[in-house]
């Protein structure tokens, strides 16, 4: 049996002690080494990273901000060479810029134009080959052809399935309504059975402009013709100030363009010349993830929550099922139906399908066509009368049936609105549910839903925290975002508190939640990140010898008040260095790589 009481949990490993300080850590016996960062260079002629002097040019051959997403793939038998993919979520302009306060972001004053593109191109994912040395270690190949960034800047995608080419999906630069110039804000993503790399677009209003502007400064958006659909999706957000600098993020000249974020995108990372596609079939919304997993019947289905309080969890099934010979492009991601989920406080879930012409989704309620459908796929939600959650993010399918669902939290719940599956009102620290689906079979439109563990701090009564008792003081967490599930079938979750770190007193981290067993409901603390930052990735190689973990805005997170620090400029004067600890150099966010000291599978 493991150490410190957890005899009935199946990973084995000495917890690590909760805290939170300037750098990260990780359980006794393991290695977690600095693989990627922040500008480091990727390609073979990239520049070296320059703070002071960042430019455009060089961000695109420069890994980007905000890792989030971790995927692998291998490109040989023993796995010991293989494309890593990362998604970047988004920027901190005052992490970022030398110079830039506070205050200019939030009124994009010191906000020119050359910063934009340097922003846009800090977006998106990267693609990178890796590979694992005599020494255990793994280390990028910076001369591999298959290296490049896929950034809102200038990378080309194309649109598949019923929203491509439709009225709603063209603008000036695109009168056919089938090509984008790139992604924003992926968030989660996975990887298909076929080895391709799926980027969830998330929140992606933000990035949207509008120059008329109500009394108190906020958007008006009555005169758009799909005002109805803008506010239902929150655009424009106006997080960014895009809009000043390129019309196409401005939608008073460009009122389409927004149709056209929010959807899964493919990318072929055998392929660089491959142009990314956004699978319209999968729906529109702030898409946390897209994992994937091959039912029990053959068909392809991608798990996808919609991560907005009382937004809803999503599945898509395909129409065919998955051969030898499927890859990048494939039919599987177009040709499929889109569910929504409701769970029923008898413990049953019901899939209800996204179909154009099925129940209330019809030309009199405004769906003129599934790609009506599909673009409003939140409105036709609503009316099939799906469950309200708190904020699905992070959703992972088991091969046996199983999906276990993050609920990260939802502090505006009131008591009068909870329901069986979000039953906590002001929820601050979130929930996670287990899906059984009907008969083990991850195509079936009905199943069993349970909640596994009501997160927060165990010894505070009005928390109304549930977990396993075997779990420590180390052990419990707040703010489930991002799970993975190892080779071994078992459950790893990682924390997004975000400003509220100072709730738990704990740093965001890695935890082994068990499922099974009398050990189900105990959570372990195996790696945790410097202040500030928030854990994303987690990824496991299929030997389980390798994890793959992405630290996201370390220094930023909830550091205002630390120490009572009142930081104007978080880049002179940051919460932590990590991970360079050089005084000329900003805190980056970096991915990193665990290994067990001395090789083998991990937590075994
Ligand atoms: Fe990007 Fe839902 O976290
Ligand atoms: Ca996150
Ligand atoms: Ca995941
Ligand atoms: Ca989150």
């Amino acid at each position: 049996a493991a150490a410190g009481g957890h005899g009935a949990s199946r990973y084995v490993f000495d917890e690590l002690s909760a805290g939170n300080d300037e750098t990260h850590h990780i359980a006794a016996g393991y290695d977690a080494d600095i693989l990627l960062r922040w500008g480091d260079p990727i390609t073979a002629d990239a520049p070296e990273f320059d703070v002071m002097n960042q430019t455009a040019e060089a961000q695109l051959k420069q890994f980007g901000y905000n890792n989030d997403y971790v995927g692998f793939t291998a490109l040989n038998d023993e796995g010991t060479r293989g494309l890593l993919c990362v998604n970047h979520e988004y920027t901190n302009e005052e992490v970022m810029f030398p110079g830039l306060g506070r205050q200019d972001r939030d009124g994009f004053a010191g906000m020119t134009k050359e910063l934009v593109d340097i922003e846009m191109a800090a977006h998106g994912g990267t693609v990178v080959e890796i590979a694992k040395g005599a020494d255990g270690k793994w280390a990028l190949v910076r001369d591999s052809r298959y290296n490049r960034r896929i950034t809102p800047h200038s990378t080309e995608m194309t649109i598949s399935g019923p929203a491509a080419g439709h009225d709603r999906m063209k603008t000036n630069a695109d009168p056919e309504g089938m090509t984008v110039i790139g992604t924003v804000n992926n968030c989660a993503g996975g990887m298909t059975p076929w080895g391709t790399y799926l980027m969830a677009e998330e929140n992606f209003h933000g990035y949207f402009w509008t120059d008329v502007v109500d009394g108190e400064g906020k958007p008006d958006i009555s005169a758009h013709a799909d005002a109805a659909s803008k506010k239902r999706y929150g655009v424009p957000g106006m997080w960014y100030n895009w809009g000043q600098h390129h019309d196409r993020w401005n939608i008073d000249k460009e009122p389409n363009e927004p149709n056209r974020w929010g959807w899964i995108v493919e990318v072929d990372p055998r392929n660089p010349d491959a142009p990314p596609i956004k699978h319209t079939a999968l729906g529109r919304f702030r898409h946390e993830g897209a994992e994937t997993t091959i039912a029990s019947d053959g068909k392809l289905v991608v798990y996808s929550g919609d991560d907005n309080r009382f937004d809803y969890m999503y599945k898509y099934v395909s129409n065919g099922t998955v051969t030898e010979d499927a890859g990048f492009g494939s039919d599987l991601l177009s040709d499929g139906t889109l569910y929504v989920a409701r769970f029923d406080a008898d413990g049953t879930i019901t899939w209800m399908p996204l179909v154009h012409g099925e129940g209330p989704l019809t030309a009199e309620n405004g769906f003129a066509s599934q790609a009506d459908v599909l673009i409003d796929t939140r409105i036709a939600a609503d009316l099939l009368g799906a469950t309200p959650m708190d904020r699905p993010e992070d959703a992972q399918p088991r091969g046996d049936g199983t999906a276990y669902v993050m609920l990260t939290n939802n502090t505006r719940r009131k008591a009068d609105q909870i329901n069986a599956a979000n039953p906590r009102p002001e929820s601050s620290f979130g929930h996670i549910i287990e899906i059984k689906e009907e008969g083990g079979n991850h195509s079936a439109t009905t199943g069993t839903w349970s909640i596994l563990v009501k997160c927060g701090d165990p010894a505070i009564a009005e928390v109304g925290a549930q977990w396993n008792p075997e779990t420590s003081e180390n052990g419990w967490f707040g703010s489930p975002d991002n799970c993975a599930i190892d080779a071994d079938g078992r459950l790893w979750i990682s924390t997004d508190q975000g400003s509220s770190w100072g709730k738990t007193g704990k740093s965001d981290g890695l935890y082994a939640l068990e499922t099974e067993g009398a050990g189900r409901g105990t959570s372990k603390l195996f790696f945790r990140c410097p202040i500030g930052g928030e854990l994303c990735g987690p990824y496991f190689t299929e030997d389980q010898e390798t994890l793959f973990l992405a630290v996201q805005h370390p220094g930023t997170d909830g550091t205002k008040d630390f120490k009572g620090f009142e930081r104007d400029s978080v880049f002179e004067d940051p919460a932590t260095r990590w991970p360079d600890f050089d005084p000329n150099m900003p805190p980056r966010p970096s991915v990193l790589v665990v290994t067990k000291q001395g090789g083998g599978k991990i937590a075994v």
